[in-house]
């Protein structure tokens, strides 16, 4: 079976969240499985540096304005081979995926991702005839088009699957960019492309997908109701037959403690003590007291309302009381911003922040922190407090989607049966998470028990294979 993955992110050349590290890892697992594997990105500047034995595959003298070649080649880092739309005049630009230097859209994201969109439906039909795939998985708004194009254009066509990673992105663009994206207007209706009055490239995602898929199975529940379902739950409803929630995994190979390259010292489940290097390294690294006793709290972070990272930033005061430290790697909404640096700035010696976004300190928190906070108010799956799992930072979560299917909270009950792996609360409110925090504070002090809750997070298996073979058996089943 060959089946052609579409997205906008692919770690590690173009990352700005946890949908460049699946496209980074699921190809590769299902490729384990024995299923030909493909994915096509946009030829961002980093994606064309990174591309060799880059062989033309196809051409569009004039795609939305200017010319395009499809480009097959492969890079290193990248476990399969890759499909690159060489587009300059839409992606020879520096910056975000998505945002300019100003932090504002790119005014043409819709030739951008449409243009995406539309090599893919290509590609399912028959493009490069070296590989013509028997499934087309498109992910997230930026890939929503694909489906579309492909039924529209009528005739034989592979079987599509739409992952959607996060709901809340739904790529809206003005009406008027239908007929320059080559889309019937008689298709611009609410069943179909339309929402609200605006072309959505994700609900044309949704409406032509053969299955839709999305991240956890307490997210593909969620977003059928109205508080998550972003105005497009009645929709998934009418679709629930072909949705399925099927939870990430996590790579590895690139988080895995014993052999982390940004860590001081190799640690894991069966010898665990070299984690306190990391600790030290940690508090060092942003100039905190270097108290061993003290629990670390961290996050590392898109910093927006729907992480919660407001009532964070609430608790924060109580969390000092109990005498924790905090460090934060994040960026994005500049009030947050501005919040947690103010705090850093009134107790350099017990809380650190850093906005920007950096990789290897991103791995050096998960080592060295003892718990991880994610109070998100909706998380489809979140893979950071996957990685703190495995590095044995016990994660602090909101019982939301994913976050709800992978944490198991520390209860009484929990810890006599062994499956304790971290603190869930429910409110979103600064209440709840302090209460939480309190409770984590509580265990940290019980060396024994949290050694105990710290192992059965560590072993906890996350890898790809198993979700792998789910989507295996979503593509087994669109394709009969
Ligand atoms: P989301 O995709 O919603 O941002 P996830 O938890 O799925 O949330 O994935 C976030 C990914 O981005 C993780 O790999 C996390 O380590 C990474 N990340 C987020 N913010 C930063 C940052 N400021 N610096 C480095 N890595 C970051
Ligand atoms: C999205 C979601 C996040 C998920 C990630 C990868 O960015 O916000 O919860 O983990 O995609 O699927």
């Amino acid at each position: 079976m060959r089946v052609l993955h579409v997205a906008a992110e692919l770690y590690p050349l173009v990352k700005t969240g946890g949908l460049a590290d699946v496209l980074g890892a699921l190809p590769g697992a299902l490729a384990g499985l024995g299923v030909e594997t493909r994915v096509l990105v946009p030829g961002y500047p980093a994606v064309m540096r990174a591309l060799e034995g880059a062989v033309p595959v196809a051409r569009e003298g004039d795609l939305f304005g200017g010319g395009a070649r499809l480009l097959a080649g492969r890079a290193a880092g990248v476990p399969v081979p890759l499909y690159v739309l060489d587009c300059p005049s839409l992606f020879d630009r520096p910056g975000n995926p998505y945002l300019d230097a100003d932090g504002r859209d790119w005014p043409d994201n819709h030739r951008r991702f449409g243009s995406l969109s539309w090599f893919a439906a290509r590609l399912g039909q028959g493009a490069d005839p070296a590989w013509r795939p028997h499934v087309v998985h498109a992910h997230d708004w930026q890939a929503g088009l694909a489906p579309a194009y492909l039924e529209l254009a009528g005739g034989e066509r592979p079987g599509t699957v739409l992952t959607v990673h996060n709901l809340a992105y739904q790529g809206l663009f003005p009406r008027e960019t239908l007929v320059e994206l080559r889309l019937p207007p008689w298709a611009f209706t609410y069943d179909r492309l339309e929402f609200h009055g605006k072309l959505g490239f994700l609900k044309g995602g949704l409406a032509y997908a053969d299955r839709i898929s999305t991240v956890s199975r307490t997210y593909a529940r969620e977003i059928q109701g109205a508080e998550q379902g972003c105005g497009l739950d009645q929709l998934l409803r009418h679709r629930a037959g072909d949705l399925v929630g099927i939870v990430n995994g996590i790579d590895t190979g690139v988080w895995d403690p014993s052999t982390d390259p940004h860590l001081p010292a190799p640690y894991d489940a069966a010898a665990p003590g070299p984690k306190a290097l990391s600790k030290a390294a940690l508090q060092k690294a942003f100039g905190l007291e270097a108290v061993p006793e003290a629990p670390v709290f961290g996050v590392v972070s898109r910093l927006n309302v729907h992480k919660g990272l407001d009532l964070a930033l609430a608790a924060l005061p109580g969390l000092l009381r109990k005498g924790g430290q905090f460090v934060l790697l994040g960026n994005g909404d500049a009030d947050l911003e501005r919040g947690f640096a103010a705090v850093a700035g009134r107790h350099p010696r017990e809380v650190g922040v850093r906005i920007g976004y950096d990789e290897a300190l991103s791995h050096l928190i998960q080592g060295g922190s003892d718990v991880i906070l994610v109070p998100s108010r909706s998380e489809p799956c979140g893979l950071t407090q996957l990685y703190a799992l495995r590095y044995g930072a016990l994660p602090l979560v909101r019982r939301a989607g994913g976050l709800a299917d992978t944490v198991v909270d520390a209860t009484a009950a929990a810890q006599r049966r062994g499956t304790a792996t971290g603190f869930v609360f429910d409110a979103a409110s600064p209440r709840a998470l302090a209460a939480a925090i309190g409770r984590a504070c509580r265990l940290y002090a019980d060396r024994a028990a949290w050694a105990k809750v710290r192992k059965t997070a560590m072993t906890r298996d996350f890898g790809w294979p198993a979700a792998a073979r789910e989507y295996l058996a979503l593509y087994e089943g669109l394709l009969g």
